[in-house]
């Protein structure tokens, strides 16, 4: 179709949009009133909404326009809507820009008048049971920028009129019935998320323009090219003969997606693929056999995130999912360096154990980072519950090494992890402190390591830990140190899921120098190009991260292994970017109406704790005292209002 004519048709619509748009508000607030109490009644008997007060404005999920002007947002994310959304309700919401209906069980079809919302930027509609097909008026939706249609049962083919949502950036339409092939010469320019995964029935090239996406987002579809693996051009791509798999949650389905079926067309981009492996694996082991036969040594070279665990024997655990050590590094360190004992730093414990106790501990693999490998260990008897980090190697002298620990010995807070002990000898640095805690805040968001399981963190949780972690932190800084690698590992979150403690401050300036930075993930503030010298306003901004972290669910890049991760900072300003909405927010929160606020107001925190300048950013001391106001207000309001507080 001729440039021209679209653009002549897009001209049109958009001044109809006006047109509809700017008609006099006053009148038009009594037909969004009338608009909304037929939406529900027909979807959600159960919405508190009073049909006495004449404005709407105030009622849950409703937002107008300053001044009690029209209705622009509806946003009802796990209200327990039920039903068809009829034509006439939604869609007579003319000046809407907002429309937030997921996580609900709305059926039928997407409403066919929705079209007639020009206003609209943001649609989230995903994870309800909609079915049918994109209807036609929908791609009248010109300003709409953010798109969420996934987890419900829309069928049809991806229509090429999506070309017309010139401004979309988020176009999510993963776990669907969709079919047939993408269009060839899709291209939205300011596209910047998508997804279409887990539609088994949609086959074919992937576009150009969609050549640069993850292959995450085209997995479990018939699809190739692009990241996938290339189209043969004999034989259709092969269909995907399984049926949709059930959503798994999140952290299991990166791993779903790895494991996704390759069609055949894979094999020659395998191969080549395996033959660099190949090579890199010949050097590595190349490698390791000249230092292993220069040092003499009969365990692996290097600690870092592959590497295996050697530290410490595995006796006896209480836990189900324990990595069992294979080797042990004893024999080595005593022998050569049999003078070389435990350092306690801050006098001896109660009952006194020495390295050899230590290394006879029942241990069980807690972390491994790019500092070294966390083990939990319980001394013989019981006597007592120690965390040994095993540093990875790192040329650094042993003077140099004792003063820097002494000094992370002398920095005593409550939410930081108190540490106790060293171990220094040129092959073998451990690091021994109180076991703290119920687990990694990362292992209760995401899942994985080890022993502890993906928790249910309310927000109300999350806000304490963040509180008490941030506290940590303040204090090192209060104390003029830095911490150097915060990260959701190193927080290490209590029992009762309301405090927490820091872990491993100070580790990264004392070993930095040995990691190449591209290792560093994704809470690594810009501006840092030497780990040694990382500053608090870096912290503030790896704390920022957590906090996205804390707050969307989302691993940032590089965070988690086997879980691609986004650019937190990124991502976030790219959706809130238009309107701060609450889409964000990880779906298990999400739906705390009571706290929105709140969670609105740590979400902006973390937006400028991650300000790409660093003087832009506030101290980490008003970081904690901001989240302590929210905390306050969020305990005072939890027990007001229990209305949405779904628990999925
Ligand atoms: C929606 O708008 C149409 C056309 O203006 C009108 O006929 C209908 O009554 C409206 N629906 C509601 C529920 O007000
Ligand atoms: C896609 O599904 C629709 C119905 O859902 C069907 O009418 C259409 O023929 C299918 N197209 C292809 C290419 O399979
Ligand atoms: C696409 O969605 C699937 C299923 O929800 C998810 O596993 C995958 O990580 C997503 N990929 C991207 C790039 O968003």
């Amino acid at each position: 179709m001729p440039r021209a004519a679209v653009g002549v048709v897009v001209a049109l619509l958009w001044c109809a949009a006006l047109i509809g748009g700017g008609a006099g508000a006053g009148q038009d607030l009594a037909a969004d009133t009338a608009a909304l109490l037929a939406f529900r009644d027909a979807v959600g008997p159960r919405l508190p909404w009073a049909s006495s007060s004449s404005s709407p404005c105030g009622w849950r999920g409703v937002r107008c326009e300053a001044g009690g002007g029209r209705v622009v947002a509806l946003q009802l994310p796990g209200a327990k809507l039920v039903g068809r959304v009829p034509t006439g309700t939604v869609g007579n919401l003319t000046a809407l820009r907002t429309l937030s209906l997921r996580s609900n069980a709305l059926s039928g079809g997407i409403p066919a008048d929705i079209g007639n919302c020009g206003e609209l930027r943001a649609l989230y509609l995903q994870g309800n049971q909609l079915a049918g097909e994109v209807p036609e008026g929908f791609f009248s939706l010109l300003l709409l920028q953010r798109l969420d249609l996934s987890r419900n049962r829309i069928t049809g083919s991806i229509s090429p009129e999506f070309n017309k949502l010139r401004r979309l950036a988020t176009l999510y339409l993963e776990n669907n019935g969709l079919n047939g092939t993408l269009p060839a010469d899709l291209d939205l320019p300011k596209l910047q998320l998508f997804n279409v995964s887990n539609n088994d029935q949609l086959t074919g090239a992937v576009p150009a323009s969609l050549a640069g996406k993850p292959a995450s987002a085209f997995s479990g579809t018939g699809l190739c090219g692009g990241p996938l693996s290339p189209c043969t051009n004999t034989s259709p791509p092969s269909p995907s003969p399984s049926p949709s798999p059930p959503i798994p949650p999140p952290p299991a389905a990166s791993q779903d997606s790895k494991s996704s079926k390759l069609s055949g067309g894979a094999i020659a981009g395998i191969a080549v693929g395996a033959a660099a492996a190949l090579l890199v694996a010949l050097a590595v082991i190349v490698l390791l056999c000249f230092k292993r036969g220069r040092r003499k040594e009969g365990r692996p070279a290097d600690v870092d995130e592959d590497a295996s665990p050697v530290s410490v024997t595995v006796a006896r655990t209480d836990k189900v999912e324990v990595k069992r050590s294979r080797s042990r590094p004893s024999q080595q360190t005593t022998t050569a360096s049999g003078a070389k004992k435990l350092v306690f730093v801050g006098g001896e414990p109660d009952v006194p154990y020495d390295l050899d106790t230590l290394l006879h501990a029942s241990a069980e693999v807690l972390g491994k980072g790019w500092l070294g490998t966390t083990y939990r260990a319980t001394l013989e008897g019981g006597a007592a519950v120690v965390a040994v980090k095993r540093l990875r190697e790192a040329p650094i002298a042993e003077r140099e090494f004792r003063d820097s620990v002494a000094e992370l010995a002398a920095l005593r807070h409550e939410n930081l992890a108190p540490l106790r002990a060293y171990f220094y000898s040129r092959d073998e640095k451990l690091l021994v402190s109180d076991f703290v805690g119920a687990g990694a805040l990362s292992s209760l968001l995401h899942g994985g390591g080890g022993a502890v399981r993906r928790a249910r963190l309310g927000f109300t949780s999350r806000a304490r830990i963040a509180l008490a972690a941030a506290r940590g932190v303040a204090f090192i800084h209060g104390a003029g140190s830095s911490h150097g690698n915060i990260k959701s590992s190193n927080i290490v979150v209590n029992r009762t899921h309301d405090g927490a403690y820091v872990t491993d401050h100070g580790l990264a300036q004392l070993l930095g120098a040995a990691v190449p930075l591209k290792r560093v993930t994704g809470y690594r503030a810009p501006e840092v190009s030497d780990l040694r010298r990382a500053s608090r306003e870096a912290d503030v901004y790896s704390f920022g991260v957590v906090l996205l972290e804390m707050l969307t669910g989302r691993p940032p890049a590089n965070a988690v292994p086997g879980f691609d991760g986004v650019d937190l900072p990124q991502w976030v300003r790219a959706v809130v970017q238009e309107e701060w909405t609450a889409e964000v927010f990880d779906a298990s929160i999400a739906d705390e109406a009571h706290a929105e606020e709140e969670m609105m107001r740590l979400l902006k925190l973390a937006v400028e704790c991650t300000e790409q300048r660093p003087e832009r950013r506030p101290t980490m001391a008003e970081v904690a005292a901001r989240i302590e106001h929210i905390v306050d207000t969020v305990i005072r309001n939890a027990d007001v209002d229990d209305f949405d507080s779904v628990s999925q």
